[in-house]
Parts: structure tokens; C-alpha cells; sequence
């Protein structure tokens, strides 16, 4: 089982070193190789995806992947910014399904922004589209606005766009999620005011005729948006395309206590994946020993799951994980009143204890 670790930057080797540990105290036959991405490949050899590091990540069964993103790179042309290398990732290994759980952990209830009892219990998968809309969609750029009351004023416009097989693969992987859960997809669109979404609404009924089993309903992304802060528990799967999907897995994360606590999941059609917290490099926090290592820990729990076919490995994670949270050890953002603060490299070694 071959697994490319790629830490990136600000907070991204902490954390991947700390989710390295516990991987190792499992004792399997993992071969874990490291390369740079983001920034510290940029500041190597001046691009944030050079070639080796992308030849180990298509040679490998999975990508454990940590942040990338560096304030002091903000102002390279958009080609060499770190970020671009998550996005060429993505399209080199033709990954097309965001996974992003967000629970609530037992122990956490009231480190969410919500009222505990909203939020306990909390279980939604929400899956976001990661190839198409928004950010790819052609034509897009600058312009000296042609007509129209501002003709001649700069403008800037860019283009959703959508296929039918696009939205046909997503919708798959949405309902044979649904029926490994409580049943239910919710997909999320704007089909009152977008043609992208009015195909997305037809192809996902589409492909629903072969899911009978399945509930579906539809909703409005802002009412998607407001029900997730009213009620979140009335949700299960929630599929949506690249742009919904980013902002509501964001607003998902923060009902959870912490966006330190979210793993993430993109898989290809094959069974290759790569595993990520769903949070940033946070430059705010790096270089610290502060951050909260559990995101990433329990992105390498779903690598396990869903790249590398080892469930009960996954499993010991996850349960190493929330043994450690009713143990009471804290990060900062996750850290409350009569909890025990602990910084990066305590907790990953709590967990890894933790799977004794
Ligand atoms: P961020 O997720 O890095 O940080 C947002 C806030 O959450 C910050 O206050 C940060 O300290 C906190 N935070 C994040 N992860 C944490 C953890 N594990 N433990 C404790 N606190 C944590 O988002 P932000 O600030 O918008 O972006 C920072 C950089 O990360 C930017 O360059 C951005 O482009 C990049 N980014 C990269 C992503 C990726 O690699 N997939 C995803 C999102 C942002
Ligand atoms: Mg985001």
C-alpha cells in the first residue's frame, strides 16, 4: 500500500507528521514517500506542483495531503500560487467527489456555534463536485465591459458550466452513499434563477430512477444555506456542485465546533484518493505547535476506508480519536472549561497511544 505524503505548507507538516504517527503505530505494510507541494515546492524549485511530486501521487494508492497556501506567495501570477496545486491534483488524478463528513462528537456538542441540543448527534455527508462549474468553466478574464449602463468600465466575469455525465457520476456516488446511511439525499442547487442548475435538477432525478430505495429531495442553496444553521440534523447526504458545495461544507464545518476536527475525502472512478483536512494552511497558527492534528488524522482513517480497503484500521482511528476527546484533551479551538490544553504533538501522540 503505497501513500504519497504531501505536508505543503503553514500548519500542513505539523499536522501530516502527527497523522504519520498514528499510521505507523498500526503496524500494516504501508510505504509512505513525502514530496513538496504548495509554497515549499515554489520556494524548491519555483512551482507549487513539480513533476515528481505529481508522478508520486499518480503512482501512489493514495495521497495523504496537509495545506497548501502562503501569504507571502499571494502575489504570484494565479499559475504559480500554492493553491494551484491542489486544483492540478485534482484534475491530474481525475478526482470528482469531495467527501466531507461533518459530526459532531459526543464531546464537542458545545464547541459548536449552535445550541448543543441542535447539534448533537450531528451526522451529514456533504459531497461537492470538484471539476466542473464555476472555477473551470471557459470563457473567463478581464474586460473593458462592451455595453450595458457600465460600457467601458473594467469588468470580469467568469462561467458555470455543467455536462450531463458530470452531474451523472457525482449523483451516483451521492445515492450509493445514501444507501450505505440513513437513505436520504438532499441535492443542493439554484434552478429558480441558473440553466447549470435546472440540468443538474434533471440529471440527478435521472439518475434517482435506479436508486428506489433512496429519498430524494431538492433544495435551494439559500435555503440550504439557512436550513444547515436552523436545523442541521434534518440532513443526510447533501450533493451539490463545486461552488455550493465549498461555501456549505465551510458552514457545515463550523457546526462541528472546529474546522480542525473535519476530514475530507476526493476520490477518482478508480478506488485512488486524496485525503485532506478540510481546512487551509492557517498562516495564523503555524509553525506554533498549536494546531489541531485531528482533521488530518481522520483523513488518514477514510484513506484507509475508502483507498486501501482496511475498514477495521479506519475504525481503530476513529475510535482511538474519540477515546482521546472523552479523555478531555483539548487543542485551543477546540479547548472549553475543565478540558486538559494540549498542543499538536501531544494529541497525535495521545491518539497513537490511544490505538494500544
Ligand atoms: P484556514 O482554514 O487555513 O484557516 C481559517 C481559520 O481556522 C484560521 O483562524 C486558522 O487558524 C483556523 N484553523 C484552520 N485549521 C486549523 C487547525 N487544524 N487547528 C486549529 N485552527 C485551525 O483558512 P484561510 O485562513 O482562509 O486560508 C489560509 C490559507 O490556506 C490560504 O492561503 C488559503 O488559500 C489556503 N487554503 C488551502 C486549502 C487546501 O490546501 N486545500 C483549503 C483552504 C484554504
Ligand atoms: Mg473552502
Amino acid at each position: 500500500m503505497k501513500i504519497a505524503l504531501l505536508p505543503g505548507d503553514g500548519i500542513g507538516p505539523e499536522i501530516v507528521a502527527e497523522a504519520v504517527k498514528v499510521l505507523k503505530a498500526l503496524a500494516l505494510p504501508l510505504e509512505m514517500q513525502e514530496a513538496a507541494v504548495g509554497g515549499a515546492a515554489y520556494a524548491a524549485c519555483g512551482h507549487p506542483l513539480p513533476e515528481a511530486t505529481l508522478r508520486l501521487a499518480q503512482e501512489a494508492d493514495a495521497v495523504l495531503f496537509g495545506a497548501v497556501g502562503d501569504p507571502r506567495y499571494d502575489q504570484l501570477e494565479r499559475h504559480l500560487r500554492p493553491e494551484q496545486a491542489i486544483l492540478g491534483l485534482r484534475k491530474a488524478l481525475g478526482l470528482f467527489a469531495n467527501l466531507r463528513p461533518a459530526m459532531c462528537h459526543a464531546p464537542l456538542t458545545h464547541a459548536s456555534s449552535l445550541k448543543p441540543e441542535l447539534v448533537a448527534g450531528l451526522d451529514i455527508l456533504i459531497i461537492r463536485e470538484l471539476t466542473g462549474d464555476i472555477y473551470f468553466g471557459q470563457p473567463r478574464g478581464r474586460r473593458s465591459a462592451p455595453d450595458g449602463p457600465f460600457a467601458g468600465s473594467e469588468e470580469a466575469f467568469d462561467t458555470m458550466r455543467y455536462s450531463r455525465p458530470e452531474i451523472e457520476r457525482i449523483a451516483h456516488v451521492a445515492f450509493q452513499a445514501a444507501q450505505k446511511r440513513q437513505g436520504r439525499v438532499t441535492s443542493v442547487d439554484k434552478a429558480n434563477v441558473l440553466e447549470t442548475s435546472q440540468l443538474w435538477r434533471d440529471v440527478v432525478c435521472d439518475v434517482h430512477r435506479q436508486y428506489p430505495g433512496v429519498q430524494l429531495d431538492h433544495m435551494y442553496v439559500d435555503n440550504a444555506a439557512m436550513q444547515l444553521a436552523r436545523a442541521p440534523r434534518q440532513f443526510d447526504v447533501i450533493v451539490t456542485g463545486n461552488l455550493f458545495g465549498d461555501i456549505l461544507s465551510d458552514e457545515a464545518a463550523m457546526l462541528t465546533g472546529s474546522i480542525g476536527m473535519l476530514p475530507s475525502a476526493s476520490l477518482n472512478d478508480k478506488k485512488q484518493g486524496l485525503y485532506e483536512p478540510s481546512h487551509g494552511s492557517a498562516p495564523d497558527i503555524a509553525g506554533q505547535g498549536i494546531a489541531n492534528p485531528l482533521a488530518t488524522i481522520l483523513s488518514a482513517a477514510m484513506m484507509l476506508r475508502f483507498s486501501l480497503n482496511q475498514p477495521e484500521a479506519a475504525a481503530r482511528i476513529e475510535a482511538a480519536v474519540q477515546s482521546v476527546l472523552a479523555q478531555g484533551l483539548r487543542t485551543p479551538d477546540i479547548a472549553s472549561e475543565g478540558t486538559r490544553k494540549v498542543g499538536t504533538r501531544e494529541m497525535g501522540d495521545a491518539v497513537a497511544a490511544a490505538l494500544a
